[in-house]
């Protein structure tokens, strides 16, 4: 099927096939091949992990895997507290610890959460909290229900212990051990606790 226009005499001009001519690439053509390519590498550095075998989607970068990687100790006991409270506490208090108008009152370096009397603490989310309570010099009046009741003591002591070293706060740690001894101590107890009861509390 093919014709070699030049060495055929009988060929008119027009029957001419058309022939690739030497017209240099146009400009705006390499200018796009070249935000391409840099566009490219620069995708590539930030998604890519580079070229280590550890790194896999969605990751990024190794220190991007890395932390994600399970952790032990205390680092796993407060991670757990933070996927704790973002699922039973954030919903009022805010995933961000500040509260929400009219729904519940801040962490943020609440007194009720940074307390040493960690009794009062750990009594709110067992039995919950009702009527009148003054926090960082606000006002509020609302009810809490008893959300940490159905907690087992490991999660509720990862979550207050979460909630006192976030967001700036810095407090002891609560351990599994206190939330149980504090459990039993108020087994009997079915009415929330209201501030004053708590901070009649030794
Ligand atoms: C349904 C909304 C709601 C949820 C969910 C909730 N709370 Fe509360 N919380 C409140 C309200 C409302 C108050 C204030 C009660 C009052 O006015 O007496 C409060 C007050 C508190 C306080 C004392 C005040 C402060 O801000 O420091 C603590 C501590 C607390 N909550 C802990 C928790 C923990 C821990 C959880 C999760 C296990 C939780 N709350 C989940 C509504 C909620």
């Amino acid at each position: 099927m093919s014709h070699n226009v030049q060495s055929n005499p009988a060929a008119s001009v027009n029957d001419a096939e058309p022939r690739a001519g030497s017209a240099s690439m146009p400009v705006w053509m390499l200018v796009a091949v070249m935000v391409l390519v840099f566009g490219g590498g620069l995708y590539f550095d930030t998604y890519g992990g580079w070229f280590s075998p550890q790194v896999y989607a969605p990751y990024r970068s190794v220190n991007d895997l890395m932390a994600y990687q399970p952790v032990s100790g205390e680092g796993a006991f407060l991670l757990r507290g933070k996927v704790v409270y973002e699922q039973v506490c954030a919903l009022c208090h805010g995933a961000d610890g500040n509260g929400k108008p009219g729904q519940a009152p801040t962490f943020v370096d609440s007194e009720w959460v940074i307390t040493d009397n960690t009794g009062r603490l750990i009594r709110i989310p067992l039995q919950g909290l009702n009527g009148p309570i003054k926090v960082k010099g606000v006002d509020w009046n609302l009810a809490m229900p008893a959300m940490g009741a159905a907690l087992p003591d490991a999660d509720l002591a990862a979550v207050l212990s979460y909630m006192r070293n976030a967001w700036g706060n810095k407090a002891s740690l609560i351990t599994p051990e206190e939330v149980a001894a504090v459990r039993a101590a108020t087994a009997s107890r079915t009415q929330p606790w209201t501030a004053a009861e708590l901070e009649a509390l030794k």
